[in-house]
């Protein structure tokens, strides 16, 4: 183990994702590569239904449910295919012909609701679109009769995060890809909880997906494809229908204790003063202009633009060659964004806001 910050040449990284995991976890797991739990084969090397795999799944599943606060009777998976694949598989499992209310607060919420389409009716009772998106809503209107409502919880594109859920009749479903588990948040709410690993829990190639009770009950009555249905992976034993990614059970693990470790209400205190330092700075004068709005705003992704916009590139390009990586922003917004999720180190913010005081100081 190394006690330097910043070993083996890592540099600040704020990419959007896969990113930066904790580099005490990423020591573990390199320890346990060669042999897993005395083994004498490592996790990639071992059968998925091997006692010690089973004993590191069900591990996993208890420490996703403490965290998230979910009792036991919500099933919790490890599945494949991203997010993206959860866009589909919400709607396939769930709608039936229905209608749903999905929140549109950006890009990935679209292709939720490009999939929901094909199986039933889509409501949109808040778009965030006429003003690209730099709002999100605290309220809006339920459909009905809706079968569910969509939310995405943080929008990594644009750097906005919801800050409370509103009550719902139906279903509730929210895409937490990048920003579960940063945070004391009312999850238990939450019928089904969907997000690719690779921001803040561990590598890709792995989806956490839970499903409460009645998410389930109403899953149960899909005609879904094997592969794409939710009562597939949780009829089986050990929610293995499949071979899962072995590593990446393994990495998430590691992850969720790392969290554990720390407790949630520490890990949300330090993602909130870590990107306070950001947004104070980006307060302090017209050189920057912050995307999104105040009440919106994202402990995750923190998105800005320059006042002279010729000046992004320089940025990017001076920021790149003093180590601090991944300051580009999606396409969508331009500009700059720093992605500081969990495992991003302080030191790297504190970096990254002198390096912003002195671009200021020479170019502003
Ligand atoms: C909020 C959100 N949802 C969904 C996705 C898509 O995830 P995946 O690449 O795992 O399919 C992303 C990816 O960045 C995301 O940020």
């Amino acid at each position: 183990m190394s006690d330097a910050p910043f070993p083996y040449g890592r540099i600040h990284n704020f990419s959007a994702g896969p990113a930066v995991l904790p580099l005490s976890v990423v020591e573990e797991l390199r320890e346990q590569l060669p042999n897993f739990a005395g083994m004498g084969v490592g996790v990639m090397e071992l059968s998925h239904r091997s006692k010690p795999f089973l004993k590191l799944m069900k591990g996993a599943q208890g420490r996703i449910r403490r965290l998230l606060n979910l009792s036991d009777e919500h099933t919790v998976l490890f599945l494949q295919g991203g997010a993206s694949l959860q866009f589909l598989m919400v709607a396939m499992n769930l709608l039936q012909g229905g209608t749903a209310d999905y929140i549109d607060t950006g890009v990935w919420a679209n292709k939720a609701i490009k999939e929901a389409k094909r199986y039933g009716t889509v409501v949109v009772p808040f778009s965030g679109k006429a003003e690209n998106y730099r709002q999100v809503p605290r309220d809006w209107a339920r459909t009905p009769g809706a079968v569910y409502t969509h939310i995405t919880t943080n929008n990594t594109i644009y750097g906005t995060q919801l800050h409370g859920l509103p009550e719902s009749e139906g279903l509730l479903v929210a895409d937490m890809s990048s920003d579960i588990l940063s945070r004391e948040f009312d999850t238990s709410k939450i019928d089904v909880i969907y997000a690719g690993a690779q921001k803040n829990l561990g590598p890709s190639g792995l989806t956490v997906v839970t499903l409460s009770p009645r998410a389930m009950a109403r899953a149960a009555l899909s005609d879904a494809p094997t592969m794409l249905n939710y009562k597939v992976h949780a009829d089986d034993a050990d929610q293995l229908y499949n071979t899962p990614n072995t590593f990446g059970v393994l990495a998430l693990d590691r992850v969720l204790n790392w969290i554990e470790t720390q407790g949630l209400q520490t890990v949300g205190e330090t993602n909130r003063r870590k990107a306070q330092k950001i947004y104070d700075l980006l307060d302090s004068s017209d050189f920057w202009r912050p995307h999104a709005a105040q009440d919106s705003r994202s402990d995750m992704n923190i998105t800005w633009r320059l006042k002279d916009e010729a000046l992004e590139p320089v940025f990017v390009k001076e920021a790149t060659e003093a180590g601090l990586d991944g300051l580009k922003g999606h396409r969508s917004v331009g500009g700059l964004r720093a992605s500081i999720y969990n495992a991003c180190p302080e030191q790297s913010v504190d970096a990254l806001v002198a390096f912003m005081q002195e671009f200021e100081r020479v170019r502003g």
